[in-house]
């Protein structure tokens, strides 16, 4: 059975994947405790309460066959607040692991970057080679890990593959974080049977990718070797406006409330969507969950 680090386990991604993997390899997580909305994990699973930039971290890494790295500081907001603590984690923390990495015989390290290493996009859908002009530290600093990442392969052979998540979301999102993702939010309201608050006109638009399909990526990536040394975008390859999606939550959960316009937020960026043709040709990847069967799984969860 192959054994399976994933730190930040306990987070949104990869608290979906040790769910995902749990029967199918020995896992091992990693992680700081300091943003979970998860109550328990599966038997057999093994939780280390650590910190990725800490050294000692190695001695996990040396354990395990396979490495998905999912640990980050993941808000764009704080990242503005703190730059050094964002490049702390997303930088140092992500090179503290592939050095361990490189010095264990590991056969994937996977690295979860992000969309914000795009900054404005100058043209849709977005491919892997459009310019990388990240508008943040945040963005700076996955573009950094995944630079890392692909110098690991190229210098040292290590097997590294890196994903650019569009917008995730799932149900473990914590809505109460001022920093979570909109259908969070909205979703959160219209349980509340309160106005959704859309920052702008509302015609801005958003390629939202369910949790599931970033898991069926990754598990993709873990079985295929012609992956190494590539960063694939990780989105549905179609976008909706955040209007269609205010109302498409405030109809599935039958609130009958008018939407709340605010200012628009500075620094958002217009149009946002994927070109997914890579991950398609080379892992095979096709999203499966539509968005309204991912919104419905919200509801689900609160019955
Ligand atoms: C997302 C990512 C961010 C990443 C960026 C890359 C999330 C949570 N954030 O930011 O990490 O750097 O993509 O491009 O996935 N909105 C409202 N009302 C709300 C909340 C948001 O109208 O209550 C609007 C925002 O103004 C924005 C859109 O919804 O236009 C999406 O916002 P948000 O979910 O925060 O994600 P991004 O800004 O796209």
């Amino acid at each position: 059975m192959k054994k399976i680090l994933i730190t930040g386990g306990l987070g949104q991604v990869g608290s979906y994947l040790v769910d995902a993997l749990h029967d199918k390899a020995k896992i091992t997580v990693l992680d700081n405790f300091s943003s979970t909305t998860r109550e328990s994990v599966p038997e057999g699973v093994n939780i280390i309460k650590g910190d990725i930039r800490d050294r000692t971290a190695a001695a996990f890494v040396k354990k395990n066959n396979i490495i998905i790295h999912t640990a980050a500081q993941i808000s764009v907001t704080a990242s503005m607040e703190d730059p050094l603590f964002d490049a702390q984690n997303n930088v140092f923390g992500t090179l503290n692991m592939l050095e361990a990495a490189r010095k264990a015989s590991i056969s994937k390290f996977v690295y979860i970057s992000s969309a914000a290493v795009y900054g404005n996009p100058l043209y849709i859908p977005i491919t892997e080679d459009h310019p990388q002009d990240p508008l943040s530290p945040y963005g700076v600093s996955k573009l950094s890990g995944e630079k890392y990442c692909m110098m690991y392969h190229r210098a040292f052979g290590l097997p590294t593959c890196c994903i650019r998540p569009f917008n995730i979301y799932s149900p473990r999102q914590n809505p109460e974080n001022p920093y979570s993702g909109v259908i969070s939010r909205f979703i959160d309201k219209a349980k509340a049977k309160q106005s959704p608050v859309v920052f702008g006109d509302g015609n801005q638009t958003r390629d939202f990718i369910s949790v599931h399909d970033i898991v069926n990526m990754i598990i993709l990536l873990l079985e295929n070797e012609d992956a190494n040394g590539h960063v694939f975008n990780a989105g549905t390859g179609k976008s909706i406006t955040i209007n269609e999606l205010a109302n498409m939550i405030l109809n599935i959960f039958d609130a009958d409330v008018p939407i709340n316009y605010m200012p628009e937020r500075p620094g958002d960026i217009k149009n946002s969507c994927s070109d997914i043709t890579k991950a398609k040709k080379i892992l095979g990847f096709e999203p499966k969950v539509s968005l309204r069967e991912g919104l419905l799984e919200f509801k689900k969860q609160l019955a």
